[in-house]
């Protein structure tokens, strides 16, 4: 894939009802130039996929083949595609988080399930109210990052520095601060249709706290967040801002298994990037 393919690529997105920007696929050519794939037929693109490396693990995400061509094995090659780059980039596991019409491919590609999670949708109301906030600090200095590179890290087992550094570039999360620490953060993106809430990494009540400011801020605006579905009060949280459960994602991985901190990973980034 390269930048003039990204139009072409967003009208899948577009067909499937995804929430992609020009600016996400961007993104993520940057990130993963040789990691970004796509089928095309008679010069024409129908179906794409990406693989983003960090160190040993790698994310695979945005497989997507246009309706007319589907069932006819495409998206299985793009997935076989996308894990011959991991393999050849010395990767040890393959993450990903599996809408109900990937699971098939997945698992015929022995993937294994590891946690469900559900997208929360919608517009936030004026029944989200804030409890006791936390000492929120909305102006985190580029020198305060690598505290959050560093408790994100520990809360995935994964070292993400360089897709943090360009999401917070982007729009600068909020964190919170316990004693001179940093001990929570929460983050958001625009999209086509909503803005995606997450990552959120911390304690669960600190996230929970974020999580409320978060859809406090986007009263009126439609937003979707992530959430294992594990996580009671977070998801209490999204319930009672009155947004609905749009559908159940599958995290699921190929290789060694990765385990995330329970008691740090609160909300995920969305199913392109984990
Ligand atoms: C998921 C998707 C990419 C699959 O693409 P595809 O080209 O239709 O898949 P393939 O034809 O390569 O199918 C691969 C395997 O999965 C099976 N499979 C595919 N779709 C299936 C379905 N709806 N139900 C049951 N099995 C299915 C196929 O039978 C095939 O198995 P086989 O190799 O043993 O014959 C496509 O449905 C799509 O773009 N969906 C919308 C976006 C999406 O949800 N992407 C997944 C993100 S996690």
């Amino acid at each position: 894939m390269t930048r003039s393919d990204v139009p072409s690529a967003l009208q899948l997105t577009v067909q499937a009802g995804w929430n992609q920007t020009p600016g996400d696929w961007l993104r993520m050519i940057e990130l993963e130039p040789n990691g970004c794939l796509v089928a095309e037929v008679d010069g024409k693109l129908i179906g794409t996929t990406v693989c983003c490396t960090f160190d040993e693990i790698a994310w695979l995400a945005l497989v997507l083949v246009d309706t007319s061509f589907r069932e006819r094995g495409i998206g299985r090659r793009l997935v076989q595609a996308g894990l011959k780059y991991a393999d050849d980039s010395g990767v040890r596991t393959v993450r990903l988080d599996a809408t109900p019409l990937g699971r098939p491919v997945y698992e015929r590609l022995g993937f294994q399930p590891q946690f469900e999670l559900s997208r929360w949708g919608g517009i936030p109301t004026g029944a989200v109210v804030a409890s006791s906030m936390p000492q929120i600090d909305m102006g985190t200095s580029v020198s305060d990052y690598e505290l959050l590179f560093e408790l994100e890290k520990q809360a995935i087992g994964t070292n993400r520095k360089k897709l943090l550094q360009r999401l917070f570039a982007e729009s600068p999360p909020t964190t919170v601060w316990n004693g001179g620490q940093v001990t929570s953060f929460l983050t958001r993106r625009p999209g086509r249709l909503s803005t995606q809430i997450g990552p959120g990494i911390g304690s669960r009540e600190e996230c929970s706290q974020l999580l409320e400011g978060e859809l406090v801020a986007a009263l009126g605006r439609p937003v979707i967040v992530d959430i294992p579905i594990d996580r009671g009060d977070l998801n209490a949280v999204a319930e009672r801002a009155g947004l609905t459960v749009q559908r159940t994602l599958l995290r699921m991985y190929r290789g060694e298994s990765v385990v995330e901190n329970a008691s740090l990973f609160q909300i995920s980034s969305g199913a392109e990037l984990g």
